[in-house]
């Protein structure tokens, strides 16, 4: 399994993960709808930045670190973080046959590793309070739960956090 950065050239084997995920819930409340924006920018480097986790040709799985209000501001605000350097984990997904092998542990800590080299200070990341995997994972990486909110007026979301190292001068 290889874990790598998506290009534009991944953009269809993005779309079509997405696809299988958002058919194969276990419960559509742990989805937020994409909105045609986070959309568009989902391979733009200044707004997102998905890493996937490729077996051979197939995308097993992947996770984008949001680097932009549009995505986190709401979760910012909440924890009152409006003064710090922020980014959000998201759209976490793993093909059904893929699942329980870590693998989105695995792409995650990558992400931190990245935000950290970027200078980010917190990440952060919403979660259904229902999706245990995706908690279970978020964990293991050192977040923890920090407030709730509801997202959309009707989503219910824990708001996990993690401060990170801040580079040694
Ligand atoms: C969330 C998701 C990406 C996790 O992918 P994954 O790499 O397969 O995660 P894992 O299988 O390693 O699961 C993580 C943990 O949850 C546990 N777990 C998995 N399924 C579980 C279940 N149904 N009940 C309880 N625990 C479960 C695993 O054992 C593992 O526990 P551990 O960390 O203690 O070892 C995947 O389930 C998915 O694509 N879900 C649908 C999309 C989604 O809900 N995305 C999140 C939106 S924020």
């Amino acid at each position: 399994m290889v874990i790598r950065k998506l290009s534009p050239d991944d953009s269809a084997a993005l779309f079509e993960l997405i696809d299988i995920i958002e058919a194969d819930l276990p419960d559509k409340s742990f989805w937020l709808p994409i909105d045609k924006l986070s959309r568009d920018n989902f391979l733009n480097d200044e707004w997102t930045e998905f890493y996937g986790a490729f077996d051979g040709g197939i995308l097993a799985g992947a996770s984008a670190l949001f680097y932009n209000e549009h995505e986190y501001g709401g979760s910012k605000r909440i924890l009152g973080l409006d003064r710090s350097n922020v980014a959000e984990i998201g759209r976490a997904m793993v093909r059904p046959e893929y699942r329980g092998r870590n693998l989105l542990f695995k792409i995650n800590s990558v992400l931190l590793d990245v935000a950290e080299k970027k200078g980010i200070e917190y990440v952060l990341s919403t979660v259904h309070p229902g999706n245990i995997p995706s908690r279970s994972s978020l964990q293991k990486l050192g977040m923890n739960k920090a407030a709730s909110c509801v997202k959309n007026e009707i989503y219910p979301r824990d708001i996990f956090l993690i401060e990170l190292k801040k580079e040694e001068k």
